[in-house]
């Protein structure tokens, strides 16, 4: 039995004239542990995807099971991460992560005790006492992940997390996800536009067509077990890429098309 059922899951937004199709019927099962990443053109339906698991977002038809229950709102058991920290600026790294606990009646040594454990986890113990302004964008994002954890959701959902930072940062906090993966056995559902990343995370791969979005093809890459970043130059990461970007690139041109079209 899957973690999570996606059952002919179909998004229209508007109504009438107006209205925009952005999710056709769409089936998935996600397995347990699984690191699930959606690659697809911008405006394809990726975040409306992941905002009805999350239960931002119901779907027009079809429903979403969790552990074969029906999503029907957020639920700390499902955390998401967004592509900017989302932090509350007015509070410290340490305050910011323990806010879930406290808000789910832990006593505030609990909440603190938690905090510190997943700070660490992302490698910011040293700076539990600052506020999100002093950190870099990496850093904001690494506390955003704590703070995730915090809630101990069952799953993450992370919609393009590192979309902000440059490559380099980039590269060594998907090193970093992969530990934490690998540490917590979370369920994964992972948002972004780079098929390296998709590749060196994720268990599977989905990639989906141009607005309105569909399953294209999907893929059980084979690297998210190792921790050697240099699987990335392996012959069959490198064919598996060059067969997504071949498949990203024609709904990439499909999408454009219909931005000038509109
Ligand atoms: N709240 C909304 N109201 C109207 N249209 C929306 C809304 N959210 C998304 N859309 C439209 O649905 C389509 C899919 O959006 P989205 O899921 O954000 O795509 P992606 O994350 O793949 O870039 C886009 O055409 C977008 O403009
Ligand atoms: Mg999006």
């Amino acid at each position: 039995m899957a973690k999570v059922h996606f059952e002919q899951v179909s998004k229209r937004f508007g109504s009438g004239p107006q209205a925009v199709q952005a999710l056709e019927p769409i089936s998935l099962a996600i397995e347990e542990g699984a690191f699930t990443c959606l690659l697809g053109p911008s405006g394809c339906g990726k975040s409306t995807l992941l905002n009805i698991l999350a239960g931002f977002e119901h779907p027009t038809s079809g429903q979403v099971l969790m552990d074969g229950l029906r999503v029907r709102g957020p639920d700390s058991r499902r955390g998401v991460v967004f592509q900017q920290g989302a932090l509350f600026t007015w509070m410290n790294v340490l305050d910011n992560v323990a806010f879930g606990p406290l808000a789910t009646g832990k006593s505030a040594a609990e909440a603190a005790r938690i905090a510190a454990q997943y700070i660490e986890m992302v490698g910011l113990s040293g700076f539990a006492k600052r506020f999100p302004y002093e950190l870099s964008g990496g850093m904001q994002q690494r506390v955003g992940i704590a703070r995730a954890l915090a809630n101990s959701p069952e799953i993450l959902l992370m919609d393009e997390p590192f979309a902000a930072l440059d490559a380099q940062t980039r590269e060594l906090l998907q090193e970093e996800i992969k530990r934490i993966w690998h540490e917590t056995h979370k369920t994964i559902l992972w948002i972004t536009h780079s098929i390296d990343e998709a590749l060196f995370l994720a268990t599977e791969v989905v990639v989906m067509s141009a607005r309105p979005g569909r399953i294209k093809a999907k893929f059980q890459p084979r690297f998210a077990q190792s921790n050697d970043p240099a699987v990335v130059a392996s012959a069959e990461f490198v064919r598996m890429k060059a067969e997504i970007f071949g498949l990203l690139r024609e709904e990439a041109l499909t999408a454009q098309r219909q931005e000038t079209e509109r």
